[in-house]
């Protein structure tokens, strides 16, 4: 069965900069895109164990209540030294006050707690998990992934841990790169450097142009 999305896509995300990065990739394939949360739909709790299950559980959530193609990201960064915390909690250690500095200093704090002081143990890496969810019920799941390591946080251009987060074979932070540079996708095919923008181009090959 061909699937296009021709009409409307809700983007299922009530994060604000998750949504300029998503609603930015999606630009270039000119789909009419709206929010979840312009459209009121209600936050559903986010109660699966990985990023994959937060991803559908908000996908399907949209899809069925818009009555629209949803789409949604669940995404985190995971500190190797930490066992993979925060991961799916990533939102959560900032609290209801959406305080990513203090999310940031408690990560510093657990990394100096466990003398990860070197490059080597302050392993990271961001996870995007996108789900496109139909509304006749077909799903499709991908994740994007990129490493790097923990640093002192440096940059004020985007948002949650980008200031924290120095990507493997660059100088600067997320926090210290414009908004292309992080998630732009190249136009010759080749990898994008965000773990979002990553897992978009995989969504594409499976999707978007399909
Ligand atoms: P959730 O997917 O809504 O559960 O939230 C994921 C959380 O992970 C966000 O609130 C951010 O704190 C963090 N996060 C995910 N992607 C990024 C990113 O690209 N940059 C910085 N922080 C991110």
């Amino acid at each position: 069965m061909t699937r296009r999305l021709a009409g409307k896509l809700v983007i299922a995300t009530h994060n604000s900069g998750k949504l300029r990065e998503m609603r930015e990739l999606m630009a270039p394939y000119g789909i009419d895109c709206v929010s979840a949360g312009e459209l009121g739909l209600p936050e559903p709790e986010e109660t699966g164990n990985t990023f994959v299950a937060n991803a559908l559980i908000k996908a399907r959530a949209a899809s069925i209540t818009a009555n629209l193609p949803a789409l949604a990201d669940d995404s985190g960064l995971c500190v190797e030294a930490l066992e993979g915390a925060p991961g799916i909690y990533s939102a959560r250690w900032a609290g209801d006050a959406k305080d990513f500095v203090a999310a940031m200093a408690r990560i510093e704090r657990e990394l100096q707690a466990k003398g990860a002081t070197t490059p080597g143990q302050r392993r990271a890496y961001f996870v995007s998990a996108l789900a496109l969810v139909w509304p006749d019920g077909h799903e499709d799941v991908v994740e994007g992934r990129v490493d790097g390591q923990i640093v002192l946080p440096r940059g004020d251009k985007g948002f949650g841990y980008d200031a924290q987060f120095l990507p493997d074979g660059h100088s600067r932070t997320f926090g210290e790169m414009a908004p292309d540079e992080k998630h732009g996708v190249p136009p010759d095919g080749s990898r994008a450097l965000s773990h979002r923008a990553r897992a978009f181009q995989d969504l594409e090959r499976i999707r978007l142009r399909a």
